[in-house]
Protein backbone atom coordinates (compact mmCIF):
# COMPACT_ATOMS: atom_id res chain seq x y z
CA UNK A 1 0.00 0.00 0.00
CA UNK A 2 2.74 2.51 0.96
CA UNK A 3 4.81 1.48 -2.42
CA UNK A 4 1.68 1.80 -4.67
CA UNK A 5 2.35 4.34 -7.35
CA UNK A 6 -0.46 7.12 -7.34
CA UNK A 7 1.43 9.41 -9.82
CA UNK A 8 4.11 9.44 -12.12
CA UNK A 9 6.11 12.90 -12.58
CA UNK A 10 7.50 13.57 -16.35
CA UNK A 11 9.05 16.69 -17.38
CA UNK A 12 6.09 17.73 -19.16
CA UNK A 13 4.59 17.96 -15.61
CA UNK A 14 6.84 20.43 -14.62
CA UNK A 15 5.58 24.08 -14.35
CA UNK A 16 1.88 22.99 -14.29
CA UNK A 17 1.32 24.38 -11.01
CA UNK A 18 1.75 20.99 -9.53
CA UNK A 19 -1.46 20.24 -11.29
CA UNK A 20 -2.85 16.59 -9.86
CA UNK A 21 -0.29 16.05 -8.18
CA UNK A 22 -1.11 14.19 -4.81
CA UNK A 23 0.71 15.75 -1.98
CA UNK A 24 -0.98 14.21 1.47
CA UNK A 25 -4.59 13.52 3.01
CA UNK A 26 -7.60 15.81 3.15
CA UNK A 27 -10.22 14.71 5.77
CA UNK A 28 -12.71 17.85 5.34
CA UNK A 29 -13.89 17.65 1.98
CA UNK A 30 -12.89 16.41 -1.74
CA UNK A 31 -13.67 17.19 -5.14
CA UNK A 32 -14.85 14.42 -7.56
CA UNK A 33 -14.20 15.54 -11.81
CA UNK A 34 -17.66 14.64 -12.46
CA UNK A 35 -19.77 14.46 -9.19
CA UNK A 36 -18.19 17.84 -7.80
CA UNK A 37 -17.43 18.68 -4.15
CA UNK A 38 -18.35 16.69 -1.32
CA UNK A 39 -18.14 17.93 2.85
CA UNK A 40 -17.08 14.27 4.20
CA UNK A 41 -19.35 11.58 2.30
CA UNK A 42 -22.34 14.45 1.30
CA UNK A 43 -22.48 15.98 -1.98
CA UNK A 44 -22.61 19.73 -1.04
CA UNK A 45 -26.11 20.28 -2.95
CA UNK A 46 -27.45 17.88 0.07
CA UNK A 47 -26.01 20.03 2.51
CA UNK A 48 -26.60 23.73 0.48
CA UNK A 49 -30.09 24.55 2.09
CA UNK A 50 -28.43 23.48 5.85
CA UNK A 51 -27.97 25.82 8.78
CA UNK A 52 -24.23 26.97 7.92
CA UNK A 53 -23.07 25.89 11.75
CA UNK A 54 -24.76 22.25 10.88
CA UNK A 55 -22.40 22.36 7.81
CA UNK A 56 -19.29 23.70 10.28
CA UNK A 57 -20.01 21.24 12.64
CA UNK A 58 -19.60 18.00 10.03
CA UNK A 59 -16.71 19.85 8.58
CA UNK A 60 -15.15 20.36 11.97
CA UNK A 61 -15.72 16.78 13.36
CA UNK A 62 -16.09 15.19 10.38
CA UNK A 63 -19.29 13.89 11.45
CA UNK A 64 -23.05 15.27 11.71
CA UNK A 65 -24.15 16.80 15.16
CA UNK A 66 -26.83 15.63 16.98
CA UNK A 67 -29.66 18.28 18.15
CA UNK A 68 -27.79 19.07 21.12
CA UNK A 69 -24.15 19.15 20.26
CA UNK A 70 -25.03 21.69 17.48
CA UNK A 71 -26.71 23.76 19.54
CA UNK A 72 -24.15 23.38 22.38
CA UNK A 73 -21.48 24.37 19.48
CA UNK A 74 -23.41 27.26 17.89
CA UNK A 75 -23.57 28.49 21.67
CA UNK A 76 -19.62 28.36 21.69
CA UNK A 77 -19.05 29.77 18.78
CA UNK A 78 -21.42 32.60 19.86
CA UNK A 79 -19.87 33.18 22.88
CA UNK A 80 -16.62 33.76 20.93
CA UNK A 81 -17.86 35.82 18.34
CA UNK A 82 -17.05 39.14 19.45
CA UNK A 83 -14.13 41.46 18.45
CA UNK A 84 -12.40 42.98 21.26
CA UNK A 85 -12.45 47.09 20.94
CA UNK A 86 -8.33 47.21 20.35
CA UNK A 87 -8.93 44.67 17.35
CA UNK A 88 -11.78 47.36 16.05
CA UNK A 89 -9.70 50.30 16.71
CA UNK A 90 -6.71 48.67 14.58
CA UNK A 91 -8.64 48.00 11.87
CA UNK A 92 -10.80 51.26 11.70
CA UNK A 93 -6.82 52.94 11.75
CA UNK A 94 -5.96 50.87 8.38
CA UNK A 95 -5.31 53.11 5.07
CA UNK A 96 -8.61 52.44 2.83
CA UNK A 97 -7.02 52.73 -0.16
CA UNK A 98 -6.79 49.36 -2.37
CA UNK A 99 -8.22 46.24 -3.25
CA UNK A 100 -10.43 45.48 -0.01
CA UNK A 101 -8.84 42.10 0.17
CA UNK A 102 -5.37 43.87 1.45
CA UNK A 103 -7.58 45.23 4.66
CA UNK A 104 -8.66 41.61 5.25
CA UNK A 105 -5.37 40.27 5.56
CA UNK A 106 -4.12 42.68 7.62
CA UNK A 107 -6.87 42.37 9.43
CA UNK A 108 -6.41 38.90 10.74
CA UNK A 109 -2.64 39.62 11.58
CA UNK A 110 -3.90 42.34 13.57
CA UNK A 111 -6.35 40.02 15.60
CA UNK A 112 -3.71 37.10 15.91
CA UNK A 113 -1.88 40.16 17.19
CA UNK A 114 -3.99 41.33 19.88
CA UNK A 115 -5.95 38.20 20.82
CA UNK A 116 -4.13 34.92 19.69
CA UNK A 117 -4.04 31.95 21.91
CA UNK A 118 -1.17 30.25 20.30
CA UNK A 119 -3.24 26.95 20.11
CA UNK A 120 -4.21 26.16 16.51
CA UNK A 121 -7.48 24.50 18.06
CA UNK A 122 -8.51 27.06 20.34
CA UNK A 123 -8.05 29.74 17.74
CA UNK A 124 -9.29 27.69 14.63
CA UNK A 125 -12.63 27.79 16.66
CA UNK A 126 -11.80 31.70 17.68
CA UNK A 127 -11.49 32.78 14.06
CA UNK A 128 -14.42 30.55 12.85
CA UNK A 129 -16.31 32.59 15.45
CA UNK A 130 -14.66 35.85 14.87
CA UNK A 131 -13.92 36.41 11.40
CA UNK A 132 -18.02 37.64 10.94
CA UNK A 133 -17.44 40.47 13.08
CA UNK A 134 -13.68 41.17 12.00
CA UNK A 135 -15.27 41.05 8.41
CA UNK A 136 -18.08 43.36 9.10
CA UNK A 137 -15.59 45.89 10.75
CA UNK A 138 -12.85 45.68 7.20
CA UNK A 139 -16.28 46.62 4.83
CA UNK A 140 -17.98 49.33 7.11
CA UNK A 141 -14.56 50.98 7.21
CA UNK A 142 -13.21 50.24 3.63
CA UNK A 143 -16.39 51.25 2.16
CA UNK A 144 -17.07 54.40 4.93
CA UNK A 145 -20.75 52.99 6.02
CA UNK A 146 -19.59 54.16 9.62
CA UNK A 147 -18.94 52.30 12.95
CA UNK A 148 -19.96 48.87 13.19
CA UNK A 149 -22.70 48.31 15.47
CA UNK A 150 -22.61 45.81 18.72
CA UNK A 151 -22.56 42.43 17.36
CA UNK A 152 -25.67 40.34 18.14
CA UNK A 153 -23.92 36.82 18.51
CA UNK A 154 -27.36 35.17 19.41
CA UNK A 155 -29.60 35.51 16.07
CA UNK A 156 -27.42 33.26 13.90
CA UNK A 157 -24.01 33.08 12.35
CA UNK A 158 -24.90 34.66 9.23
CA UNK A 159 -27.40 36.72 10.56
CA UNK A 160 -24.96 38.73 12.93
CA UNK A 161 -22.88 38.96 9.73
CA UNK A 162 -25.66 40.85 8.05
CA UNK A 163 -26.68 42.79 11.16
CA UNK A 164 -22.89 43.97 11.35
CA UNK A 165 -22.97 45.50 8.00
CA UNK A 166 -23.63 49.08 7.20
CA UNK A 167 -24.46 48.62 4.00
CA UNK A 168 -26.88 51.52 2.76
CA UNK A 169 -30.48 50.17 2.20
CA UNK A 170 -29.94 46.57 3.09
CA UNK A 171 -32.51 44.45 3.28
CA UNK A 172 -31.80 41.42 5.50
CA UNK A 173 -34.52 39.11 4.07
CA UNK A 174 -33.23 39.03 1.08
CA UNK A 175 -29.35 38.45 1.76
CA UNK A 176 -29.82 36.33 4.64
CA UNK A 177 -30.69 33.26 3.12
CA UNK A 178 -28.47 33.86 -0.27
CA UNK A 179 -25.50 34.44 2.06
CA UNK A 180 -26.40 31.80 3.62
CA UNK A 181 -26.25 29.09 0.54
CA UNK A 182 -22.88 30.59 -0.47
CA UNK A 183 -21.50 30.43 2.78
CA UNK A 184 -22.11 26.91 2.90
CA UNK A 185 -21.12 26.43 -0.76
CA UNK A 186 -17.84 28.02 0.07
CA UNK A 187 -16.42 26.68 3.35
CA UNK A 188 -14.11 24.59 1.37
CA UNK A 189 -12.76 22.87 -1.95
CA UNK A 190 -10.27 20.06 -0.77
CA UNK A 191 -7.33 20.90 0.32
CA UNK A 192 -5.25 21.42 -3.32
CA UNK A 193 -7.10 24.86 -3.90
CA UNK A 194 -4.53 27.59 -3.61
CA UNK A 195 -5.29 29.38 -0.65
CA UNK A 196 -6.06 26.45 1.40
CA UNK A 197 -2.86 25.27 0.19
CA UNK A 198 -0.66 27.92 1.02
CA UNK A 199 -2.76 28.40 4.50
CA UNK A 200 -1.63 24.93 5.06
CA UNK A 201 2.15 25.44 3.74
CA UNK A 202 2.52 28.12 5.87
CA UNK A 203 1.20 26.39 8.58
CA UNK A 204 3.20 23.76 8.04
CA UNK A 205 6.61 25.84 8.89
CA UNK A 206 5.06 26.72 12.43
CA UNK A 207 3.89 29.88 11.74
CA UNK A 208 0.43 30.47 14.27
CA UNK A 209 -3.32 30.28 12.90
CA UNK A 210 -3.69 33.97 12.36
CA UNK A 211 -0.34 33.97 10.03
CA UNK A 212 -1.32 31.61 8.08
CA UNK A 213 -5.07 32.08 7.06
CA UNK A 214 -3.37 35.68 6.28
CA UNK A 215 -1.26 34.36 3.81
CA UNK A 216 -4.01 32.02 2.34
CA UNK A 217 -6.58 35.30 1.73
CA UNK A 218 -3.37 37.10 0.20
CA UNK A 219 -3.36 33.97 -1.92
CA UNK A 220 -7.31 33.90 -2.86
CA UNK A 221 -7.11 37.80 -3.74
CA UNK A 222 -5.66 37.21 -7.23
CA UNK A 223 -7.89 36.55 -10.04
CA UNK A 224 -7.54 33.37 -10.59
CA UNK A 225 -8.37 32.66 -7.33
CA UNK A 226 -11.08 34.22 -5.01
CA UNK A 227 -11.37 37.02 -7.03
CA UNK A 228 -12.45 35.62 -10.53
CA UNK A 229 -16.41 36.05 -9.02
CA UNK A 230 -15.94 40.09 -8.81
CA UNK A 231 -14.48 39.78 -11.88
CA UNK A 232 -17.26 37.26 -13.32
CA UNK A 233 -20.35 39.31 -12.27
CA UNK A 234 -17.93 42.63 -14.07
CA UNK A 235 -18.29 40.63 -17.10
CA UNK A 236 -21.67 39.97 -17.19
CA UNK A 237 -22.30 43.53 -16.60
CA UNK A 238 -20.38 43.71 -19.94
CA UNK A 239 -22.03 41.63 -21.54
CA UNK A 240 -25.25 43.01 -21.24
CA UNK A 241 -24.00 46.95 -21.40
CA UNK A 242 -23.04 45.46 -24.77
CA UNK A 243 -25.93 43.20 -26.10
CA UNK A 244 -28.60 45.17 -23.96
CA UNK A 245 -30.95 43.95 -21.46
CA UNK A 246 -33.48 41.95 -23.47
CA UNK A 247 -30.68 39.84 -25.94
CA UNK A 248 -31.58 36.97 -27.71
CA UNK A 249 -29.08 33.87 -27.24
CA UNK A 250 -27.88 34.29 -30.58
CA UNK A 251 -26.98 37.90 -29.82
CA UNK A 252 -24.82 36.36 -26.39
CA UNK A 253 -23.41 33.68 -28.76
CA UNK A 254 -21.97 35.85 -30.93
CA UNK A 255 -20.20 38.14 -28.17
CA UNK A 256 -18.81 35.36 -27.12
CA UNK A 257 -17.82 33.82 -30.31
CA UNK A 258 -16.37 37.02 -30.94
CA UNK A 259 -14.16 37.13 -27.77
CA UNK A 260 -12.69 33.83 -28.44
CA UNK A 261 -11.62 34.65 -32.20
CA UNK A 262 -9.87 38.08 -30.91
CA UNK A 263 -8.45 36.22 -27.98
CA UNK A 264 -10.39 37.98 -25.42
CA UNK A 265 -11.41 36.39 -22.07
CA UNK A 266 -14.96 34.85 -21.53
CA UNK A 267 -15.38 34.33 -17.94
CA UNK A 268 -16.91 32.04 -15.51
CA UNK A 269 -15.76 28.50 -17.62
CA UNK A 270 -13.79 25.77 -16.55
CA UNK A 271 -12.30 24.43 -13.71
CA UNK A 272 -9.11 22.76 -12.65
CA UNK A 273 -10.94 19.56 -11.48
CA UNK A 274 -14.27 19.59 -12.75
CA UNK A 275 -15.27 18.24 -16.12
CA UNK A 276 -19.15 18.72 -15.08
CA UNK A 277 -20.98 21.78 -14.45
CA UNK A 278 -19.62 22.93 -10.64
CA UNK A 279 -22.71 21.42 -8.63
CA UNK A 280 -22.37 24.79 -6.46
CA UNK A 281 -22.88 27.24 -9.88
CA UNK A 282 -26.12 24.89 -10.25
CA UNK A 283 -27.41 25.50 -6.79
CA UNK A 284 -27.14 28.97 -6.87
CA UNK A 285 -28.39 29.03 -10.58
CA UNK A 286 -31.61 26.95 -9.33
CA UNK A 287 -31.94 29.56 -6.45
CA UNK A 288 -31.58 32.52 -8.94
CA UNK A 289 -34.20 31.29 -11.06
CA UNK A 290 -36.34 30.43 -8.31
CA UNK A 291 -36.54 34.27 -6.17
CA UNK A 292 -34.84 36.49 -8.75
CA UNK A 293 -35.52 35.10 -12.75
CA UNK A 294 -36.76 38.74 -13.63
CA UNK A 295 -33.35 40.30 -12.67
CA UNK A 296 -31.59 41.75 -15.65
CA UNK A 297 -28.08 40.01 -14.51
CA UNK A 298 -29.59 36.90 -13.74
CA UNK A 299 -31.56 36.27 -17.13
CA UNK A 300 -28.11 37.59 -18.74
CA UNK A 301 -25.86 34.71 -16.45
CA UNK A 302 -28.09 32.03 -17.27
CA UNK A 303 -27.98 33.22 -20.99
CA UNK A 304 -24.50 32.99 -20.97
CA UNK A 305 -24.23 29.60 -18.92
CA UNK A 306 -25.87 27.84 -21.63
CA UNK A 307 -24.21 29.91 -24.74
CA UNK A 308 -20.86 29.95 -22.99
CA UNK A 309 -20.89 25.82 -22.40
CA UNK A 310 -22.11 25.17 -26.15
CA UNK A 311 -19.43 27.60 -27.97
CA UNK A 312 -16.94 26.58 -25.51
CA UNK A 313 -17.48 22.85 -25.90
CA UNK A 314 -16.49 22.97 -30.03
CA UNK A 315 -13.16 23.67 -28.67
CA UNK A 316 -11.49 20.08 -28.37
CA UNK A 317 -8.62 22.05 -26.37
CA UNK A 318 -10.94 23.16 -23.66
CA UNK A 319 -10.93 20.69 -21.00
CA UNK A 320 -13.98 21.97 -19.20
CA UNK A 321 -16.47 23.91 -21.20
CA UNK A 322 -19.07 24.17 -17.79
CA UNK A 323 -19.55 26.86 -15.57
CA UNK A 324 -18.26 27.29 -12.48
CA UNK A 325 -19.50 29.06 -9.18
CA UNK A 326 -17.84 32.39 -9.78
CA UNK A 327 -20.08 32.94 -13.12
CA UNK A 328 -23.34 33.15 -11.01
CA UNK A 329 -22.02 33.87 -7.37
CA UNK A 330 -21.38 37.60 -7.88
CA UNK A 331 -25.00 37.77 -9.84
CA UNK A 332 -26.65 36.08 -6.70
CA UNK A 333 -25.70 38.37 -4.80
CA UNK A 334 -25.91 41.36 -6.66
CA UNK A 335 -29.96 40.46 -6.90
CA UNK A 336 -30.02 39.57 -3.66
CA UNK A 337 -29.18 43.11 -2.65
CA UNK A 338 -25.63 43.10 -2.15
CA UNK A 339 -24.29 45.22 -4.99
CA UNK A 340 -21.16 46.35 -3.91
CA UNK A 341 -19.08 43.53 -5.93
CA UNK A 342 -15.40 44.86 -4.44
CA UNK A 343 -16.30 42.76 -1.35
CA UNK A 344 -17.16 39.39 -3.06
CA UNK A 345 -13.73 37.86 -2.47
CA UNK A 346 -13.63 39.21 0.46
CA UNK A 347 -17.01 37.24 1.44
CA UNK A 348 -15.40 34.14 -0.45
CA UNK A 349 -12.49 34.54 2.17
CA UNK A 350 -14.60 35.00 4.92
CA UNK A 351 -16.44 31.64 4.47
CA UNK A 352 -13.24 29.36 3.17
CA UNK A 353 -11.36 30.25 5.92
CA UNK A 354 -13.62 28.01 7.82
CA UNK A 355 -12.20 24.81 5.24
CA UNK A 356 -8.74 26.39 5.79
CA UNK A 357 -8.35 26.84 9.56
CA UNK A 358 -10.01 23.12 9.98
CA UNK A 359 -7.68 21.91 7.40
CA UNK A 360 -4.58 23.50 9.58
CA UNK A 361 -5.84 22.03 12.64
CA UNK A 362 -5.81 18.78 11.32
CA UNK A 363 -2.19 18.79 9.71
CA UNK A 364 -0.64 20.34 12.57
CA UNK A 365 -2.11 18.09 15.42
CA UNK A 366 -3.23 15.71 13.77
CA UNK A 367 -1.71 14.23 10.49
CA UNK A 368 0.95 11.18 10.87
CA UNK A 369 -0.59 10.31 13.98
CA UNK A 370 -0.34 13.50 16.05
CA UNK A 371 3.05 14.27 14.81
CA UNK A 372 1.89 16.92 12.09
CA UNK A 373 2.73 17.40 8.25
CA UNK A 374 6.42 18.50 7.59
CA UNK A 375 7.47 21.67 6.49
CA UNK A 376 6.46 22.09 2.91
CA UNK A 377 9.50 21.61 0.76
CA UNK A 378 9.15 21.11 -2.88
CA UNK A 379 11.86 21.08 -5.43
CA UNK A 380 12.75 22.92 -8.05
CA UNK A 381 15.21 21.43 -11.14
CA UNK A 382 18.29 24.20 -12.32
CA UNK A 383 17.88 25.63 -15.13
CA UNK A 384 20.16 28.07 -16.44
CA UNK A 385 19.16 31.50 -17.42
CA UNK A 386 20.21 31.44 -20.81
CA UNK A 387 19.11 27.56 -21.55
C1 LIG B 1 -12.29 26.96 -5.02
O1 LIG B 1 -13.44 26.88 -4.61
O2 LIG B 1 -11.34 27.01 -4.26
C2 LIG B 1 -12.05 27.10 -6.45
O3 LIG B 1 -13.04 26.44 -7.15
C3 LIG B 1 -10.67 26.79 -6.90
C4 LIG B 1 -10.17 25.38 -6.80
O4 LIG B 1 -10.83 24.48 -6.29
O5 LIG B 1 -9.04 25.16 -7.24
Amino acid sequence: MDEEVLFSITRKHLDTGLRGFPVGYCTTSHVDPQKGLFYGNKAVDQLAHRDPVEVIYLLYYGKEGTRAEIKAFDALIASRSTLQPEVIRAIEALPRQGHPMKLFSAAILLLGMLQKTGDYREDCIDAIAKFPHLVACVINHHAGWGKTPEAQPNIGYVENFVHLLKMPRLDGKALIPALKLFGILHFDHGGGNLSTFVGKAVASGLEDLYGSLSAAMCALAGPRHGKANQDCLEFVRYVMDEVGEDATAEQVEALIRHRLATQQLVFGFGHAVLRVEDPRATVLYDYAKKHYSHHPLVKMALLLRSQGSKVLAENPKVSDPHPNVDAISGTLLTAAGFPHFEYYTLLFGLFRCVGIGIQIVVDRLEAREGKGTPIVRPKYLYKSQKA
